[in-house]
């Protein structure tokens, strides 16, 4: 089976790391997002990756040139303007000729959900479409799925603004869709396939959905982003992984608990790094102190600063001596 991978989002909530780069390259344990969904796929005998771009393509063509991604090959499609999730899904299919069922993923959900037991389900019980359900505790930031107990979608309420929930379950971003789905969806505008295709569906009872209890975590928010990184040091996500890259530097004066460090990071002596992500080439200065944040690429943090709770820094960006950041973005950003 191919898997069509939307990453042709503007990854705002994760600004301003996605001013230029889309969410999917920004590292999860050292590697980009996208290695991290695709090697689940791999798993699941995924053939054949479609990528579906639109904001910064170039940023995928040139870390896979070869057109090979975690172990599959990749196809790159580009739209010519967003055409939101639907209107992806179909211009990915057509550019690419799928004629037979394909598979749908979300570009910033890490999971290691049974793609294969999905698939099996979708079959067995002849859906037009199949929806990956994941249980959460916040249903409010996501599209919530309830069935009727046999499976079947009784609705699709993306993002709802009211406290009350009929259930915990929401579409876990996987999709498992029969071409015919594809005629559905229009041709001459953006269309959603939260807010216009799945709600359709339902009503048309062709759809689908089956709950999983595996690790799962949408990687797309500041929060969340930092979570994916740390859930491979904590053993969350399968097996624990040492976060320092090989080609970090890291003072043996310097003290580093639960972080992600990239290659080429230079941490110096009396700095201390926690439960935070220093990506490639970044820099920590002497005593500074990093506590749950994020440091883009190459920035740096001068000596004796403090970059604290959910603090972004950007890639590039320099913070000078004696700086404390608390629970800012920096360079400030509109969203
Ligand atoms: N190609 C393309 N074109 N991709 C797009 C477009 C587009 O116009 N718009 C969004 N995407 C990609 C994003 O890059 C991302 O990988 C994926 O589609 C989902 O978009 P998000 O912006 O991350 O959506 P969300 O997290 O708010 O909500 C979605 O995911 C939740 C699960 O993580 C919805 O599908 C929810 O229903 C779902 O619960
Ligand atoms: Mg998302």
């Amino acid at each position: 089976m191919r898997a069509i991978i939307l990453v042709g989002g503007l990854g705002t909530r994760l600004r301003p790391l996605t001013n230029d780069k889309p969410k999917q390259i920004l590292t999860v344990g050292n590697r980009p997002m996208l290695e991290n969904v695709i090697e689940n796929l791999a798993n699941h005998g995924i053939v054949e990756v479609i990528l579906s771009m639109g904001f910064q393509p170039s940023a995928f063509i040139d870390a896979y040139p070869e057109e090979m991604c975690a172990g599959l090959p990749i196809k790159y499609v580009v739209e010519p303007e967003p055409l939101d999730t639907a209107g992806a899904i179909k211009f990915a299919a057509l550019q690419s000729g799928v004629d037979e069922a394909f598979l749908v993923c979300n570009g910033d959900v890490i999971t290691e959900t049974n793609v294969s037991e999905l698939v099996g389900y979708h079959r067995n019980i002849g859906a037009e479409a199949t929806i990956s359900l994941t249980p959460t505790d916040n249903p409010s930031q996501y599209g919530i799925v309830p069935t009727d107990g046999h499976g079947q979608v009784t609705g699709f309420i993306e993002k709802p603004a009211g406290p009350d929930f009929e259930t915990n379950l929401i579409n876990a971003g996987y999709y498992v869709m029969e071409p015919s789905t594809l005629d559905q969806i229009a041709n001459d505008r953006p269309v959603s396939v939260e807010t216009e295709i799945f709600p359709k569906m339902a009503e048309d009872k062709k759809l689908y959905a089956l709950p999983s209890e595996t690790y799962w975590i949408d990687a797309g928010t500041p929060e969340t982003f930092l979570k994916a990184n740390l859930d491979l040091l904590n053993g969350e996500r399968g097996k624990k992984i040492n976060g320092v890259h090989n080609q970090a530097s890291v003072s043996p004066n310097a003290v580093v608990e639960s972080s992600m460090i990239g290659r080429g990071v230079k941490i110096a002596d009396g700095a201390h790094v926690k439960n935070s992500v220093l990506m490639e080439g970044a820099e920590v200065e002497k005593n500074a102190r990093i506590e749950g944040s994020i440091v883009g690429e190459r920035a740096k943090i001068g000596e004796s600063s403090q970059v604290l709770e959910l603090t972004i820094v950007n890639h590039e960006e320099i913070v000078e001596k004696r700086t404390q950041l608390i629970s800012i973005r920096l360079p400030e950003t509109a969203d």
